[in-house]
């Protein structure tokens, strides 16, 4: 390369501009500098490296295999098969997106930025902001029946990152873990990554049997379970059955954890008191979600956990993550303070009872003889019975219909039998939109019952 001072005549510019420029072509790698000899253009230049690599063929890879546990993990089925868009009926999992106050969330994220301190953007607390767990604590206690600090909470991203943590801080790989059949296949998963040997225990009109796990697996060391409302059956946990569960984890010296992912919602029913409440010897984890109060895309959540855990459990966090976003933290903790969760809590409980009672005036309309709808005390999905189809079948037709619906079975683990059922999802689907749902789901269900050539199934693979 000409000298700087060369450039600088040449080009008309100022000495300062031409060594800036140099300096800047050496830091990205087109120019080498050597001392002494003046400053030359790099032999390898960087717009060709990525090109290099892009150009091996992937077949060509010869990278180590996986690990056991990363094999077993990637063969997991995926928690739920959605169709390509936005919510449509019988979408499970997803609250009324439709209905979220996001002006005011808006407000509230700007307030929060215009305010931001440079304090505020350097790490947080790796427990999540003290703000926020003083608001879930005092939520908790208020609406679940049962008594928490602020000390007790961690704010994670999400139920699933909670169950995570909770088996990489208790389970030593080999233990034995109690898990709902069927079940939560994000829990599923967080005992296969922890390494646990997973014994599946059946679900009756009373929840977990728990009379059931304890002959099948004495030792187990831990409990994973959904007392309010059991994922997928929807049946809530009897209070008899909650203290046999605690007094034979007490003897089996297991833990618990209470995955109290949409106790919010009742339907007429009468709250029972959450496990964590009743438990006395600080062996239930209570984990919470803000995923179906609030919307799924924020990605926070909740543990409790005893106070003697608690250093323990932060320190699990950090040896993995720090914390979850500040902005969303302090925004969430804000809309809490505010009322605004109440308050859509409130309203929320109104519009789930009604889209309710549409999906099942629209059930009896429209599929009467195909399709029974179990009870729905809580929660944002039903479970159906199907009259002499075949579950996957009517799934893979409801997917040609435009519809989506969750055989059953996609929850079970294979050892039990789980009878032909749908699960629906009646959260995201407006009252007025249930009629034109279940019409395609009978069309679809009629498709199914009709002997034919099998057709292929398009639905796509989602989250
Ligand atoms: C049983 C159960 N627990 C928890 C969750 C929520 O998980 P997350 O908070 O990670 O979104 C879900 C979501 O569908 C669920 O079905």
């Amino acid at each position: 390369m000409p000298s700087s001072r060369e450039l600088a005549a040449d080009l008309r510019v100022s000495r300062t501009t031409t060594l800036l420029a140099l300096e800047q072509l050496v830091a990205e790698g087109y120019l080498a500098a050597r001392a002494g000899s003046g400053t030359f253009v790099a032999h390898e230049l960087p717009d060709d490296l990525p090109r290099s690599s892009r150009a091996l063929p992937s077949k060509a890879t010869r990278h180590p295999p996986l690990s056991k546990r990363g094999k077993a993990l990637a063969a997991g089925r995926p928690p739920s098969e959605r169709l390509a868009g936005p919510p449509r009926p019988f979408r499970i999992g997803v609250p009324a997106v439709d209905l979220f106050p996001v002006r005011t969330w808006s407000q509230l994220v700007a307030r929060r930025l215009r305010s931001a301190s440079p304090q505020q953007l350097d790490y947080g607390e790796t427990a999540g902001a003290l703000e926020l767990r003083r608001a879930i604590a005092a939520h908790v206690r208020a609406a679940r029946g049962t008594e928490c600090d602020p000390e007790q909470v961690l704010v994670v991203s999400g139920a699933r990152r909670a169950i995570d943590l909770l088996c990489q801080l208790l389970l030593d790989p080999g233990d034995g873990a109690w898990m709902e059949e069927p079940g939560y296949p994000g829990a599923r998963n967080a005992l296969v990554a922890a390494g646990a040997r997973i014994h599946p225990v059946g679900v009756d009109d009373e929840g977990l049997d728990v009379a059931a796990g304890a002959s099948v697996a004495p030792r187990a060391r831990l409990v994973y379970v959904t007392p309010s409302h059991q994922f997928p059956l929807g049946v809530p946990m009897s209070l008899p059955r909650r203290l046999a569960l605690l007094q034979w984890a007490s003897r089996a010296g297991a833990w618990v954890i209470e995955d109290d992912y949409d106790a919010e919602f009742r339907h007429g029913a009468r709250p029972v008191p959450c496990l964590h409440g009743l438990d006395g010897d600080g062996r239930v984890l209570y984990v919470g979600s803000f995923s179906k109060t609030l919307f799924p895309a924020l990605r926070l959540g909740f543990v409790i956990a005893p106070r003697d855990l608690r250093d323990a459990l932060v320190a699990v966090r950090r040896a993995s993550e720090l914390h979850p976003p500040r902005l969303d933290q302090a925004v969430l903790a804000d809309f809490i303070h505010e009322g605004h969760y109440e308050r859509h809590l409130r309203r929320m409980r109104r519009v789930y009872r009604e889209r309710l009672e549409a999906l099942q005036q629209a059930a009896r309309r429209h599929c009467a003889g195909a399709l029974k709808l179990r009870p729905a005390l809580t929660g944002l999905h039903a479970v159906a019975d199907l009259e002499e189809a075949d579950a996957r079948q009517v799934f893979a037709a409801a997917a040609r219909h435009g519809v989506e619906v969750m055989p059953l079975a996609a929850y079970g683990f294979g050892h039990a039998r789980v009878p032909h059922a749908l699960v629906l999802g009646f959260g995201a689907v407006r009252a007025d939109a249930m009629d034109a749902g279940m019409e395609r789901l009978a069309a679809a269900i009629d498709d199914a019952r009709r002997p034919g050539p099998r057709r292929r199934n398009r639905a796509s693979v989602g989250v």
